[in-house]
C-alpha cells in the first residue's frame, strides 16, 4: 500500500488504533513504542489476524523512528494514561516531555506529515507538538472532538432508543471537564435533539459526556478509555487520507475564529488532504460562546503552566 500511518505509543489507544486502520484496509501501519518488544509483538499478532480479518495492510513494530520515514500521518499516542482520582491536566509535566521527544524524532523523519496528537492533555499537547515540530498550523490537531462527539452520540442513541447512525453531534472546546457539548446542533436524523427530549435530559446527556472519559477510567481503575479514543483518531487518518472532507470536530489552532487567538481548542474543522482545510465557524449563542470562552480559558492556564515549565 502506498500510505503509511505511524502510531506512536504501542499501548492500549496506540495498538487499538493500529487494529483499526489495518482493518480499514487504506495504509500501512508504523507501530513505535520505547518498550523493545512491545510493538514488535502487537504488529506481529496484529499481522497474524490479517488472514482473517482479510486486510492487506503491512504493519511493522519497532522502537526505531527511521521505520517511520516520510509517514503520511503520524498519530501521537506515547504518554501514560489517567488512573482514578487523576483528572487528564495531571499527566501534564510527564506527557509534556514524552511528547516533545517524540515529536523531535517524528519531525527529523516525515517532515510532511500531518500530525495527529491523542495524548493527554490533549489541547495542549498539541501546542508542544505544534512548538516542537514547527509544522504548519493545518498539519498539527488533536484527537478529542470526534471521541466526545462520539459519547454524545452513544448516550443520545441509548437515550432514544434509535440508530446511533441516525444521529449528529458537535462538542466544542477543550478535551476537559469544560468541554462544550452543543444539543442545538445535535440532531436525529436532522431533528434537533432539543425537539425530541427536555431540557433536564438533554443536561443529563452533557454531563455524562463531559465525564465521558472520567466514568471509563472509574471503572477500568488501571488505565484509560482507548477503544473510542482509537476509532476517533483513526476517523481522521481516514477523512486525510482519503481526501474525504470530512466536518469533524477537532483541535485545532485557532487566530481569531470563535474570537480565540493563538490556541488549540476543539471545533469543526473540514479534514482532507491538506489536513484541517477549513475551520467552521457556527453562530453560537452568548450562553454557548460564554461556554466556549471558559473551556478555552482552562486549556490557555495548561499552556502557560507548559510555558513557565521551561
Ligand atoms: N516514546 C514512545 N512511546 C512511549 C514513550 C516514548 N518516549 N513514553 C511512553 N511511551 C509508550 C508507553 O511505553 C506505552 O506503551 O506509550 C504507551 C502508552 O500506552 P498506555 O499506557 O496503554 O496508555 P493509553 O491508554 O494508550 O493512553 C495513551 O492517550 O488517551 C490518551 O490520556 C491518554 O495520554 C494517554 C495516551
Amino acid at each position: 500500500m502506498n500510505s503509511k500511518v505511524s502510531v506512536i505509543g504501542a499501548g492500549n489507544v496506540g495498538a487499538t488504533a493500529a487494529q483499526r486502520l489495518a482493518e480499514k484496509d487504506f495504509c500501512d501501519v508504523v507501530l513505535v513504542d520505547i518498550i523493545e518488544g512491545v510493538p514488535q509483538g502487537k504488529s506481529l499478532d496484529l499481522t497474524q489476524a490479517a488472514p482473517i480479518e482479510r486486510h492487506d495492510a503491512h504493519l511493522t513494530g519497532t522502537n526505531d523512528y527511521e521505520a517511520t520515514k516520510n509517514s503520511d500521518i503520524v498519530i501521537i499516542t506515547a504518554g501514560i494514561a489517567r488512573k482514578p482520582g487523576m483528572s487528564r491536566d495531571d499527566l501534564l509535566a510527564t506527557n509534556k516531555n514524552i511528547v516533545t521527544k517524540v515529536t523531535k524524532e517524528v519531525a527529523r523523519f516525515s517532515p510532511e506529515a500531518i500530525l495527529v496528537i491523542v495524548s493527554n492533555p490533549l489541547d495542549a499537547m498539541c501546542h508542544v507538538a505544534y512548538g516542537v515540530s514547527g509544522f504548519s498550523k493545518n498539519k498539527v490537531m488533536g484527537m478529542a472532538g470526534v471521541l466526545d462527539s462520539a459519547r454524545f452520540r452513544a448516550f443520545i442513541a441509548m437515550e432514544l432508543d434509535v440508530s446511533v447512525e441516525n444521529i449528529h453531534a458537535i462538542v466544542l472546546g477543550g478535551h476537559g471537564d469544560a468541554m462544550v457539548p452543543l444539543p442545538r446542533y445535535s440532531t436525529v436524523a436532522g431533528i434537533p435533539i432539543t425537539e425530541l427530549l427536555s431540557a433536564d435530559r438533554i443536561e443529563a446527556l452533557v454531563d455524562r459526556t463531559r465525564k465521558g472519559g472520567a466514568e471509563i477510567v472509574n471503572l477500568l481503575k488501571t488505565g484509560s478509555a482507548y477503544y473510542a479514543p482509537a476509532s476517533a483518531a483513526a476517523e481522521m487518518a481516514e477523512s486525510i487520507l482519503k481526501d474525504k472532507k470530512k466536518i469533524l470536530p477537532c483541535a485545532a489552532y485557532l487566530e481569531g475564529e470563535y474570537g480565540i487567538h493563538g490556541l488549540f481548542v476543539g471545533v469543526p474543522v473540514k479534514l482532507g488532504a491538506r489536513g484541517i482545510e477549513e475551520i467552521i465557524q457556527i453562530k453560537l449563542t452568548a450562553e454557548e460562546s460564554c461556554a466556549l470562552k471558559k473551556s478555552a480559558a482552562a486549556v490557555q492556564e495548561l499552556v502557560d503552566t507548559i510555558k513557565e515549565m521551561k
